[in-house]
């Protein structure tokens, strides 16, 4: 650790996590309780790929996603991925579940949902959902509390469904469950261009993916993007309340959406960047910043939502052990290098869909406390 970076509650003792009630409820203590991106992970949801379509089209995922996917979500969108490459994707998120087991996680699943099903409000509809696949954009857990985000994509309005049974019953062994204010995703939220520079959404009310937030202790650090406006981080900042810090940061990243591709802690002291697209700021003076290695990926393996640098999006099993696609050797080097014990797991079918291990999961409870790791 740097010096200056002050010592996490597991170093020094002095920070108890917040005590724990039940409000007279039989209940397991802190069933959820994640404050870190880092701390030893106990529980975890990961995602799965059951009944996963191509999402409908609308006009603000032009900021965001590749061009080549556009017509194909306005002509597919609520219709199957294309197989094997589907399937091999499903078996890609067996295999993480199955290797975090094996290193003494435990995992929880999401319930399959159909979401070949049309659904619609008085004001819009849409064809079909898209995946139980990314639990890291639309639940988030701070401390005890899973918080529920209103995301801005119309076909994932039911998205945290396939999370419920999950919620309710982590609800009733005592945690805390904040669903943010339904949004409403009129013509109002979207701008009238997304292509003419600025967001794509407005701030017509409170959105944002939980993805677009990475979580430091006491600090939480969050990027405005294309699918989050600074009314929803003012939401979850206020909802939080005075015991957390949310930090907005700059970045360079045209097509932004979801913070996990740009910076990602691994350890107290140790942040990961994407150099193209973040230069730190003193919020991590007292933090060593190495800069991930470029992607492997071929350049024609499709690529339906995102860019290849969701090679940068690992998974830390605790402060010295992370989970990294099999076939990013410069950064199974550049990790095992900086100390960690990298764990290679095949997962390149699944980067088609949108994200990579940090994305597909959803912490339920790591060890420690709150902590406090940033410069400010
Ligand atoms: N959404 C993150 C990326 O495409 O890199």
């Amino acid at each position: 650790m740097p010096q200056g970076v002050q010592r996490s509650v597991r170093e020094t003792g002095e920070e108890e996590a917040p005590s724990h009630s039940c409000r007279g409820e039989v209940c397991e203590t802190q069933v959820v309780r994640s404050y870190t991106e880092w701390d030893p992970l106990e529980e975890v949801v990961v995602g799965h790929l059951d009944g996963a379509v191509f999402p409908a089209w609308q006009a603000s995922m032009a900021a965001t996603m590749p061009e080549s996917s556009w017509n194909l979500f306005r002509e597919q969108g609520g219709r199957p991925f294309p197989e094997p490459h589907a399937s091999a994707a499903q078996r890609e998120l067996d295999t993480l579940a199955r290797v975090l087991e094996l290193e003494g996680v435990k995992v929880a699943r999401p319930e399959p949902a159909n979401q070949e099903t049309g659904f619609a409000t008085p004001h819009w509809q849409s064809p079909g959902g898209l995946y139980a696949a990314m639990p890291r954009d639309s639940l988030m857990v701070v401390g005890d509390t899973i918080i529920e985000a209103p995301m801005s994509w119309r076909c994932r309005y039911h998205e945290s469904d396939s999370f419920r049974t999950l919620i309710k019953s982590y609800f009733l062994k005592g945690a805390n469950w904040l669903p943010a204010p339904r949004p409403q995703l009129t013509d109002d939220l979207f701008a009238p261009d997304p292509r003419a520079g600025g967001y794509a959404i407005t701030e017509f009310e409170p959105v944002f993916d939980a993805a677009d937030f990475i979580r430091f202790g006491r600090d939480i650090v969050v990027q405005q993007s294309h699918v989050t406006n600074e009314f929803g981080i003012r939401w979850l900042e206020r909802a939080l309340g005075p015991e957390y810090r949310v930090h907005r940061i700059e970045v360079n990243d045209p097509h932004a959406m979801h913070i996990d591709a740009t910076i990602l802690p691994l350890a107290p002291g140790k942040l990961l960047v994407n150099g193209q697209r973040y230069i730190p700021n003193a919020l991590f003076a007292d933090w060593e910043v190495r800069v991930a290695p470029a992607p492997t990926l071929p350049y024609d393996w499709p690529m339906y939502f995102c860019s290849p640098w969701v090679s940068m999006n690992v998974l830390s099993l605790d402060p010295e052990t992370v989970v990294v696609e099999s076939h990013e050797e410069p950064l199974i080097d550049a990790l095992t290098d900086w100390g960690f014990r990298c764990i290679p797991v095949d997962f390149r079918h699944l980067y088609s869909l949108g994200g990579s291990f940090h994305c597909v999961t959803v912490d339920i409870r790591r060890s420690g406390g709150i902590g406090t790791y940033l410069n400010v």
